[in-house]
């Protein structure tokens, strides 16, 4: 029995002996795995705050990269200033360095402290006219729908407040599209909405114009014969052939189109070009009813780089451009009453666009340029001043 008492006891002893072990073991793990919690906690937190800073660096390097954004753009902005500032000088140095025809000054325009350059030959418009616009800057541009190829004309009647457009599409065609107002036009899936019409004969160039409740285009032959093409009735009332021998396209970068017409405040126009004076655009006045030819100018507006031209108020300008398209701008006038030239005519720019400007027709009722320019139909708002004002 007492034997059996000891075994008991060395039995119990060797049991919490054991026991003791293993809670040693336990707490010695306990301490080793709080010791890697509290190494864990720290290094959170030390994550957390080294984030923290990466974060405001971050910040501040967006910041800075924000500031120096606006640095850049201010920059680039400057350059593009300097940029147009250039160009427009070298455009002023280059009309500068054209042969210019003797200067002469007018006795009248001397009180008002201006100075014209006369050509000989060059008489004044006899017509008079209270019409004293001419263009101070392009205002804004609308671009209408993409309709037709990259050549053609559309405009409205220029004489009569109809409110219907008129497509010409191509250099070459002899049906042309009629809309009943703008917003037919700019609503319409391509010439849906649109009256096809057949002219009697085929049109060349984009040289066309309509006006009064007529076209007037240009029959290429043997000879120019301009036709005037009566749209109530549909049929051609008259037609005339263009008085001018050895004619020639009258751009040049563009080859279709050698009478161009072109209406403003005063009537029809005729802006041509021929082998006599090849280097420069001539300017003719045309009268409505009968088609002859009232009077002719020489203008000193060359031909090399012109890409169109419009009449305002008994000006031509010219607009250039490169072969390669880049932007056009009115770098030649040539006014018939003698008020204003190129010099004293704002160097206007046209915005950027697509291509070129295959015809540019002004609607003196809207003082709206008709543009088209690679297939798309674009209308230019122009701000007017009077002549003489500087
Ligand atoms: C069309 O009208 C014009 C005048 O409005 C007239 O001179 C001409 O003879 C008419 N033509 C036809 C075919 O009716």
């Amino acid at each position: 029995m007492r034997t059996l008492r000891l075994l008991l006891l060395i039995t119990v002893g060797l049991a919490s002996a054991q026991q003791q072990a293993l809670m040693d073991y336990l707490e010695r793990r306990l301490l080793a795995i709080e010791d890697r919690i509290s190494q864990w906690h720290e290094q959170t937190i030390r994550y957390a705050s080294d984030l923290r800073e990466l974060k405001q660096q971050m910040m501040s390097q967006l910041e800075n990269l924000d500031k120096n954004k606006d640095g850049l753009r201010t920059d680039l902005d400057n350059i593009g200033t300097r940029v147009d500032r250039v160009e427009r000088e070298m455009d002023y140095l280059e009309t500068q360095n054209g042969a210019q025809p003797c200067v002469d000054v007018d006795d009248k325009l001397v009180e008002q402290q201006v100075t014209v350059i006369k050509e000989k030959n060059k008489a004044k418009y006899a017509k008079l006219t209270d019409c004293r616009d001419m263009i101070s800057s392009i205002k804004a541009m609308k671009i209408l729908k993409r309709l037709g190829g990259a050549k053609g004309m559309w405009t409205k009647d220029m004489g009569s407040g109809s409110g219907k457009i008129y497509i010409f599409n191509d250099v070459d065609g002899d049906t042309f599209f009629e809309f009943a107002s703008v917003r037919d036009f700019s609503t319409s899936q391509g010439t849906e909405r649109a009256t096809a019409t057949k002219l009697p004969s085929a049109w060349h160039g984009t040289g066309h114009a309509v006006y009064n409740g007529h076209v007037y285009y240009i029959k290429q032959g043997e000879e120019m014969r301009v036709m005037k093409y009566d749209l109530r009735n549909g049929s051609v009332v008259d037609s005339s052939v263009f008085p001018v021998k050895d004619q020639i396209s009258v751009y040049g970068l563009s080859s279709d189109t050698y009478v161009d017409l072109a209406v403003d405040e005063e009537g029809l126009w005729a802006i041509f070009a021929s082998r006599e004076n090849e280097r420069h655009i001539s300017l003719a006045k045309m009268d409505t009813d009968t088609l002859a030819i009232e009077q002719i100018w020489d203008t000193p507006c060359q031909r090399e780089n012109a890409e169109a031209a419009f009449v305002i108020c008994g000006t031509v300008y010219v607009v250039y451009n490169t072969k390669l398209p880049s932007r056009s701008r009115v770098q030649c006038v040539f006014d018939v009453s003698d008020m204003v030239t190129s010099d004293d005519a704002p160097l206007v720019y046209f915005p950027k666009r697509y291509g070129s400007h295959s015809s540019l027709k002004y609607s003196p009722m809207e003082q709206l340029i008709y543009a088209w320019d690679d297939g798309y139909q674009i209308l230019y708002k122009l701000l007017m001043k009077k002549k003489l004002e500087v």
